[in-house]
């Protein structure tokens, strides 16, 4: 094969971030509008990468990239042949640290252009066994509800330690999604909670539980109910985020700007503290306007799209 190609999209987490950690479901959305594209070329004489965020051989990646490398080497293990030369070409417009699964996207665009280039199925098991490798770097102990949100094209129902379920969509969804524009420290904010969870345990558990709750409420609601109360239980999702200290000041403008412009519920999605906020709009006009207000009110940049229904399909 003259070249190999492979794909994979941002994520969202809808519901349920940080209380994953301990046990309790979340829901997670694909995010199609920023993508991962990576392309397997024939290189010369070694293994070589062309992105934005690194250019030259795997062999002299900087450190903080090395579960990538180490993700590229592992791969090769299972090809029939694999070749000492072949370049990598990355372009990602997922922008790093916001809480959109930036690092597991590009690790599993990478693996599917890898296998496609040598064309070898590649089962979602083995994606997952690979791209765990990266996101075990990158994040030291992740849930993995990132590496499996950014590989399926449906919502994903993730609780730590059993199988993933599809989410059945009874309603579209009109989502807005704003990025603060700074990089969220994730690892900082589960540390946080943590604390919190020694120190404050009764409080902490009290959040952490009533967003299981909530997450399972939103789960029932999405079969089919209405978004008005699927947007009270976001914004209910965002006060306990608040109590367990990994919203800020400037996501909670945000979400109260979003909330202003007419949107019907609003909350921080990933591990906070920077990173984004989602908000939920009743139409497509009433999310092109929140989205406006919103650059307006500091963000950085800003999305809207609509996510549309779907029966759950047989996972692999
Ligand atoms: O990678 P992020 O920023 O979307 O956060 C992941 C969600 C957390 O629940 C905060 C952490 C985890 O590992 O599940």
């Amino acid at each position: 094969k003259i070249k190999g190609e492979g794909t994979a999209h941002s994520k969202l987490i809808l519901i349920g971030e940080h209380a994953v950690v301990y046990g309790e479901p979340a829901i997670a959305l694909p995010f199609p509008l920023l993508m991962v594209k990576s392309t397997v070329q024939l290189g010369a004489g070694e293994i070589t990468i062309t992105s934005d965020f690194y250019k030259g051989p795997l062999n002299r990646i900087p450190e903080k990239l090395e579960g990538i490398a180490v993700c590229i080497r592992e791969s090769l293990k299972f090809l029939a042949k694999p070749a000492k030369d072949i370049h990598f070409s990355i372009k990602s417009m997922i922008p790093i640290g916001r809480g959109l699964g930036s690092s597991a996207a590009i690790a599993a665009a990478v693996v599917r252009s890898l296998f496609s280039y040598y064309d070898q199925k590649l089962s979602h098991q083995m994606l997952m066994y690979l791209v765990d490798i990266a996101e075990k770097y990158a994040h030291g102990n992740p849930s993995g509800i990132d590496m499996e949100c950014v590989s399926r094209d449906m919502p994903i129902w993730f609780k730590r330690e059993e199988a993933i379920q599809p989410i059945e969509m009874g309603m579209p969804l009109n989502l807005v999604v704003a990025d603060s524009g700074r990089i969220g420290d994730t690892r900082a904010a589960v540390s946080a909670v943590r604390e919190k969870y020694e120190k404050h345990y009764q409080k902490a558990k009290q959040s952490i539980n009533y967003i299981g709750e909530l997450t399972r409420k939103t789960q029932a609601i999405l079969a089919g109910g209405s978004p008005r109360k699927l947007g009270e239980l976001l914004n209910k999702a965002h006060e306990e985020l608040m109590k367990l200290g990994v919203s800020d000041s400037e996501l909670n403008h945000l979400v109260s700007s979003a909330k202003n412009a007419g949107a019907i519920g609003a909350k921080l999605t990933g591990g906070g503290r920077g990173g984004c906020i989602l908000a939920l709009a009743k139409t497509m006009e009433d999310a092109e306007h929140i989205s406006n207000s919103l650059r307006k009110a500091g963000a950085g940049n800003t999305w809207f799209f609509t996510l549309g229904m779907s029966k759950p399909a047989s996972m692999n």
